[in-house]
Order: structure tokens, then C-alpha cells, then sequence
């Protein structure tokens, strides 16, 4: 699960590298594509559940799957990429957000704080602390800032499967659900509105956008509780 994080966050890092204004979101699958190949790794999103692509691009009021195509970046947008590879049985899951070019200060402090509250997240991956703990944290960072969790989405546990139990909604109070002990792995990833934490799915399936239209933002990590303590696997 490290070697497939680990290939899960060089791709994001080289995939952050071309994001700009003007690059088709179309053109960043085909770099996830080509890194694939290149690590002989099976892209985790293409047809999962019959979704069409290797990553999920997500812009501005779009929170998360949004679906590659030849629209262009543009300057002041807020991107979100999504990627999760399959490398011998073992998934690797990850996302980041990043601004194109200049971008609102509101839209910089939605990104610093969803990137905050999924360390706040990680932090709470300890022995004998509780699952909930772990979701109370994000929301508690993510609404001292005035911003909202999305709820209708949630972090998971990962393996030998992209998903599996439990299911790790990004709120609620501490102290409920399975206790945290060595050797279960997670994939924490907040998703946060600067607005209201409603949401719409667009018709094509898969793109989920705020009702209110406000601006999204979407971290993603897979981590492993150790004898030593927690490891983001798929941290470079
Ligand atoms: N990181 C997302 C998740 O864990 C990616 C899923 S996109 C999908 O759910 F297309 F594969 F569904
Ligand atoms: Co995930």
C-alpha cells in the first residue's frame, strides 16, 4: 500500500506541475494515463462503477468526480485532482487542491483550511482513540474558519478494495465507532464548501457541485495506523 500511494503521490505532483490556465483538464488524465504505463500500474478510478476516467478533476463550485474533458483552466479558478492507482492488489487514493494563478483570498484560505482539517484528521489516527474522533477534528477545523463539510461524501477504508468499511464522514461528535488499533488503513479526505454543504449532481452521473454554487475544496490522504504510530502512505 506505501509503493502504491507512493506512485499515487509522485503522479499528483507531476500532474500539479501542468496545471495552468489553459491546459485542458482532458490533457491532465492523459498525463495520468501516461504515468500508469509508465509505473505499470492500474489507474483505480477508470471504470469503477462506470466511471470514465483515470482522475477526477473538480473545478470552483465543483466538489468532487468532476469528469475530465476539453474544457480549459483558467486564471483564478480552484482545481481539485483526484487519483488512486491499483499496484499488486494493493489501492493507493490521494487528492489535492490547487489555485490556478492568482485566485481570492477566500478561495486561498478554503484550500489552506480543508488542507489543515485533514491534518487535524490524521492526527486523530491513534491507538484507542475512536473513528468519530478523526471526522469531529475536520469539521471543527473546517467550521472555526466559517466554512462547511460536505456530507453526502466520505472517507473510507482502503486495501485490496478503493472502498471498504468503515465509512468516514467528515463530522459528527467524538468518541463513537470502531476503536483505532494497528494495521487498519484509511483514506481521510475532507471536502469543504465556503458556502452551505448542500450538493447537486450534475446529469452526467458523477460531478458533484454545491447547490448554492459556492467554492469546493477536496484533500485526500491514505494512511496506515503502525505499532509506531501513523504513516501517511501516500505523503512523498
Ligand atoms: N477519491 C475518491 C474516492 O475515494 C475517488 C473515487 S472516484 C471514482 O471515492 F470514480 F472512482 F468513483
Ligand atoms: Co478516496
Amino acid at each position: 500500500m506505501h509503493k502504491a500511494n507512493q506512485i499515487v503521490a509522485e503522479a499528483l505532483a507531476e500532474i500539479k506541475e501542468h496545471i495552468r490556465p489553459d491546459v485542458e483538464t482532458l490533457e491532465l488524465n492523459a498525463l495520468a494515463e501516461e504515468i500508469c504505463r509508465r509505473q505499470k500500474v492500474k489507474p483505480a478510478f477508470k471504470h469503477y462503477r462506470g466511471y470514465p476516467s483515470s482522475i477526477c478533476v473538480s473545478i470552483n463550485d465543483e466538489v468532487v468526480h468532476g469528469i475530465p474533458s476539453h474544457r480549459r483552466l483558467q486564471a483564478g479558478d480552484v482545481v481539485s485532482i483526484d487519483f488512486g492507482v491499483r499496484y499488486d492488489g494493493y489501492f493507493g487514493d490521494a487528492a489535492l487542491t490547487v489555485a490556478v494563478g492568482e485566485v481570492s483570498d477566500t478561495a486561498q484560505r478554503l484550500i489552506a483550511t480543508t488542507e489543515e482539517a485533514l491534518y487535524a484528521g490524521i492526527a486523530q489516527v491513534v491507538s484507542g482513540n475512536r473513528l468519530s474522533d478523526v471526522s469531529h477534528a475536520v469539521q471543527k477545523t473546517v467550521e472555526a474558519q466559517g466554512f462547511s463539510v460536505i456530507r453526502d461524501f466520505v472517507g473510507h477504508g482502503i486495501g485490496r478494495s478503493l472502498h471498504e468499511d468503515p465509512q468516514i464522514p467528515n463530522f459528527g461528535p467524538p468518541g463513537h465507532g470502531p476503536v483505532l488499533q494497528p494495521g487498519m488503513t484509511f483514506a481521510i479526505e475532507p471536502m469543504v464548501s465556503a458556502g452551505s454543504w448542500e450538493i447537486v449532481v450534475l446529469p452526467d452521473g458523477w460531478t458533484a457541485k454545491t447547490r448554492d454554487g459556492s467554492l469546493a475544496a477536496h484533500f485526500e490522504h491514505s494512511v496506515a495506523l503502525t505499532e509506531k504510530g501513523v504513516l501517511i502512505l501516500s505523503k512523498l
